[in-house]
């Protein structure tokens, strides 16, 4: 939270979009500096307490709805979306984002600005798809981080992500999952790791390989952004 409320000090001003306010904090740090401010939430039970928060704001126009299907009537400054989750996988923060590209200013801004996404080779058993919490579920780290993929939010993305990465090994034994780290670029000098409430780490089980120190191992990794952790699919092929 204190990225982003820098991040909303040094860049808010006229005309500004939030999309997925959820509570509107972000909205209500920007008005000091900004002309109007579209605050856009689309659960309704989220929505009638947004409403309540926002109303005492006279520059903040609260919209009850689909990001996506917004029409605004003028071009944002900026605009702050923030419906991160690792990877962009589970939330709409792409989809979203790619609707409404059109109506940010040549020179406008989005907040945050992008992301970086990395994986770990672990081993680990469990066998469901599950976000790391105080080190749980257990699992043992076989390999450095790789990172595989940088988005920048300004301009648009394709939300069918497919890799292929060489992940190297650094300690014997049983490979059976992967680990994926966020990290948030709220703005290109505020960059934000995991924490359990923003990004935490995705772990991941894949099919169960051998491997040994100083080997490498390709894995295929690939998931629609904005598809749900359904989308997820994994191979992993041993090289040496
Ligand atoms: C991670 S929360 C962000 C909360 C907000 N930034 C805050 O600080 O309270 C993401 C919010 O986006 C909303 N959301 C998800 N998809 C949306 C969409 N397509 N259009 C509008 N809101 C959406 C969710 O309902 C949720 O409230």
């Amino acid at each position: 939270m204190a990225g982003f409320y820098e991040a909303i000090n040094e860049k808010a001003k006229g005309i500004v979009y939030d999309l997925g306010t959820g509570s509107g904090i972000l909205s209500t740090w920007a008005v000091p500096y900004s002309n109007f401010i579209y605050a856009v939430e689309k659960n309704p039970l989220v929505a009638e307490k947004t409403r309540s928060c926002l109303e005492k704001f006279k520059n903040i126009f609260f919209i009850e709805g689909d990001a996506r299907k917004v029409h605004f009537p003028e071009k944002a400054d900026l605009i702050i979306c923030e419906m991160l989750d690792t990877a962009l996988i589970d939330e709409e923060q792409v989809p979203v984002l790619n609707s409404v590209l059109d109506y940010l200013k040549k020179d406008g801004d989005v907040i945050p600005q992008g992301i970086l996404n990395g994986v770990e080779p672990l081993h680990t058993n469990t066998e469901y798809l599950c976000y790391e919490e105080n080190g749980k579920p257990y699992h043992q780290l076989l390999g450095p981080l790789t990172i595989y993929s940088h988005y920048d939010f300004r301009t648009p993305i394709n939300p069918r992500g497919d890799f292929k990465i060489h992940m190297k090994i650094n300690k014997n034994g049983m490979f059976s999952g992967l680990k994926i780290t966020t990290f948030t670029l709220i703005t290109p000098h505020i960059i934000c790791g995991p924490t359990p409430m923003l990004n935490p780490p995705l772990i991941i089980p894949t099919e169960k390989l051998d491997v040994e120190k100083g080997g490498e191992v390709k894995l295929n990794l690939s998931y629609v952004m904005g598809g749900g952790l359904n989308s997820i699919r994994t191979e992993i092929e041993k090289i040496s």
